[in-house]
């Protein structure tokens, strides 16, 4: 075990070592060992959908530009002139051939960041300047899940799908869905004083919480739509088993009755979204299969290391690393394509109402995310580990679904998990010293990992 964070994740007893939401050197090398070898969610083809359209995203803490080109090709590249190092992209997204450096107006291409023009290329570098070879740097690979763009600096890295793994099992559910595909709308952008595997932990899939931390959401929601609150705690009086898959946090359920519209969950109980979950569903059963259709749903899932995905809120978010105390989150909106105009608004609102910038649940959870990383820093409470023993040997791998099953839905085997991988990746000198989870779920329907 070659690392220089020493053993932080103990999983036999359930433990986490606090320094790694705040130590400035893990944090360092997690920069260089997960986010620069992981694939990483950059963004959505919707979000570039004409020929030269661009969009300024990040991986991990480096700027990047993905473009399609003016054959339809997707890149991804450093936000980054070879000259100096200014950046050469400073709007958020838009439309371009070229992007030309502001500083001395080198210029690049949107096909890849060629270098296609020097001023005073002949006159002051007397045409010595390798040219061909001071192109923007572009990402090793860059692939496409459902619409969905990602990308690794990484050479070694295995295939997107076998990244990806049994985890499309349960994200097709929102992602995979119609055959029209997705649109993604966004991002909102805000800072949180919390270290970026606080939320990845929450999300990937934090059950526990909502009861104590989202009481006020699910009492304002359930008067909205004229009825009582659940009572406190009456969730875990139900087993109601989660299914999660190694290498990220997904959560999934398996339905033990048929559901008219299992796919269009949202968290404020609004009868429009029943409705378009009925009228959709045999579409839905035609892509995913009659199984997956009716009997399985999707939770609250973390795709590793930094992506959240919510089909609650019809939302992904980013958790981009700003320094060990410091998280910078965009929120998207990722929205069927085909829905009407006026079931696009309602998903839309509503996602923001839990969780835009002012999201209700949005508040709930960033408060805890800071103060748990705010108090867990100092010396003192550095001496003391974070528990994670919840259901621990209680998750059993089985063939109902993909993946483990957790007995009880509040479980922190998924966090166990997480961290795992996390330690995985901090422990490797290289991709061959990285365990893969390749895909094994079998799939019916029409859908493709493509979409
Ligand atoms: Fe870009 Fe000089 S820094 S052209
Ligand atoms: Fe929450």
């Amino acid at each position: 075990m070659a690392t220089g964070t020493g053993k932080m994740v103990d999983l036999e007893h359930g433990l986490l070592d606090r320094s790694i939401f705040s130590d400035q050197d893990i944090y360092q090398q997690e920069l260089e060992k997960i986010f620069t070898r992981a694939w990483l969610w950059i963004g959505h083809e919707s979000l570039v959908p004409n020929p030269n359209d661009f969009f300024c995203t990040y991986m991990g803490e480096d700027p990047v530009i993905l473009t399609r080109d003016a054959h339809g090709t997707l890149h991804a590249m450093l936000n980054m002139c070879r000259h100096r190092g200014n950046r050469v992209v400073r709007a958020d997204d838009g439309n371009a051939k070229n992007f030309m450096c502001t500083y001395h107006g080198w210029t690049y291409s949107s096909d890849g960041g060629k270098l296609v023009s020097v001023p005073g290329l002949q006159e002051a570098y007397y045409g010595e300047l390798d040219v061909e070879h001071l192109g923007l740097i572009e990402v090793a690979h860059l692939d496409v899940y459902a619409g969905h763009v990602f990308a690794t600096w990484d050479p070694e890295a295995p295939s997107l799908v076998d990244w990806i793994g049994d985890a499309r099992y349960y994200l097709d559910l929102f992602w995979n869905r119609r055959d029209s595909g997705q649109q993604v709308y966004g991002p909102d952008k805000w800072v949180l004083p919390t270290n970026w595997k606080m939320p990845s932990d929450n999300f990937g899939t934090d059950n526990y919480h909502t009861t104590i931390s989202h009481r006020a959401f699910n009492i304002v929601t359930a008067q909205r739509v004229g009825q009582r609150p659940a009572p406190m705690f009456q969730n875990f009086g139900q087993a109601n088993p989660m299914y999660s898959v190694r290498g990220h946090g997904v959560g999934g359920s398996f339905r033990p009755e048929r559901s008219d519209a299992p796919f269009v969950r949202n968290n404020v109980g609004d009868p429009a979204f029943t409705k378009y979950g009925q009228e959709i569903h045999p579409e839905i059963e035609q892509r995913l299969g009659t199984f997956r259709a009716n009997r399985v749903t999707l939770g609250t899932t973390a795709v590793f290391p930094n992506l959240a995905v919510h089909l609650g809120s019809t939302m992904v978010r980013l958790w981009l690393p700003r320094g060990p105390l410091k998280t910078e989150v965009w929120g998207f909106q990722v929205i069927d394509k085909a829905a009407s105009r006026e079931m696009k608004d309602l998903f839309r609102v509503h996602g923001m109402l839990a969780f835009g910038v002012a999201g209700m649940q949005e508040a709930d959870d960033a408060d805890n995310w800071n103060q748990c990383v705010q108090a867990g820093k100092s010396l003192t409470a550095r001496k003391y580990m974070q528990i994670l023993s919840m259901g621990l040997g209680k998750t059993e791998a089985q063939d109902v679904l993909p993946g483990y099953r957790s007995p009880h839905s509040s479980n922190e085997d998924r966090q166990r998990g997480l961290y795992q991988r996390w330690q995985e990746f901090m422990d490797a000198e290289s991709w061959a010293d990285i365990p893969l989870y390749p895909p094994t779920a079998k799939y019916e329907g029409t859908a493709t990992f493509r979409g």
